[in-house]
């Protein structure tokens, strides 16, 4: 048994507040994820989820307020290798000539700078991610000719390429059948549970967060709830944000 240190803060959020236009989309979010939490995030479309996926990642900088990745302030973090993302459903044009292990090689560029060829230990990296989403066999396929599902597991075989310590997905199951569906959340639950992989997960199925995640978080422009999936089931408060809409229960 390998030890690890689950005290250890992976993200935090202060007081963080963001807009696009002058309405804020978050306001006052504050959180600690640690190291080998599997965070749930739900709430109603526009509720404001990606953006604050988005604010974790620094592809957005907040108004005010401060992010941490790893204890380092985001305007200073330079260690991106340690973070994977699976944003929310992009399809790959079919004009897009890149095969599976093509694609997923992208993955280290992170770790390996704009221009570089890949080494044997980048190459052997990318078939471990392939085998740990069962897309190995597919590695010399074109990415446009795989089914969405397929395209998914091939998302997350990125995301894994660079050994992230952490990976931030943005609704990873839409449109993908109940099948792939479950063996997609039993995937996500071994690389929880054995690589303690601290994973950050935005969906609409509530029921699923709620079975799957240590932590829930419920977002309408403030986080209004953060804490055990079972006290949010238990709770009124739950009855009265399913009427808000925006979750599939
Ligand atoms: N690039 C943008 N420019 C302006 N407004 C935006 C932009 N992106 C999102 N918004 C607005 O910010 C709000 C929050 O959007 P966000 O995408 O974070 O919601 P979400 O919770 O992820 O929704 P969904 O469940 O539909 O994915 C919405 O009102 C949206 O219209
Ligand atoms: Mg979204």
């Amino acid at each position: 048994m390998h030890t690890v240190d689950h005290s250890q803060t992976i993200i935090e959020l202060k007081d963080v507040c963001f807009s696009y236009t002058s309405e804020d989309v978050v306001k006052n979010v504050s959180l600690q994820i640690h190291k080998g939490d599997y965070v749930g995030i739900v709430g109603p479309n526009g509720g404001g989820k990606s953006t604050f996926l988005k604010l974790m990642l620094g592809i957005l900088r907040p108004a005010s307020g401060t992010v941490k990745l790893f204890g380092v302030d985001i305007s200073q973090f330079k260690d991106w290798s340690k973070i994977g993302y699976v944003p929310q459903r992009t399809t790959v044009d079919a004009n897009f000539p890149v095969t599976v292990e093509e694609f997923v090689m992208m993955g280290r560029y992170s770790r390996l700078g704009l221009f570089h060829f890949p080494k044997q230990d980048d190459r052997e990296r990318v078939n471990k991610s392939l085998r740990q989403v069962e897309m190995y066999e597919y590695k010399n396929r074109q990415i446009s000719e795989l089914s969405g599902g397929q395209q998914q597991r091939v998302f997350i075989a990125r995301a894994l390429a660079s050994e992230p310590e952490a990976i931030f997905l943005d609704e990873p199951t839409v449109g993908v059948d109940v099948k792939t569906q479950k063996q997609f959340y039993e995937l996500l639950r071994s690389l929880n549970q054995k690589l303690d992989l601290t994973l950050v997960l935005v969906t609409h199925e509530l029921d699923i967060a709620a079975h799957e995640a240590t932590e829930l978080g419920y977002i309408n422009r403030t986080l209004e709830y953060y804490g055990e999936p079972k006290e949010f089931l238990k709770g009124d408060y739950f009855h009265e944000l399913i009427g808000k809409g925006g979750i599939r229960h």
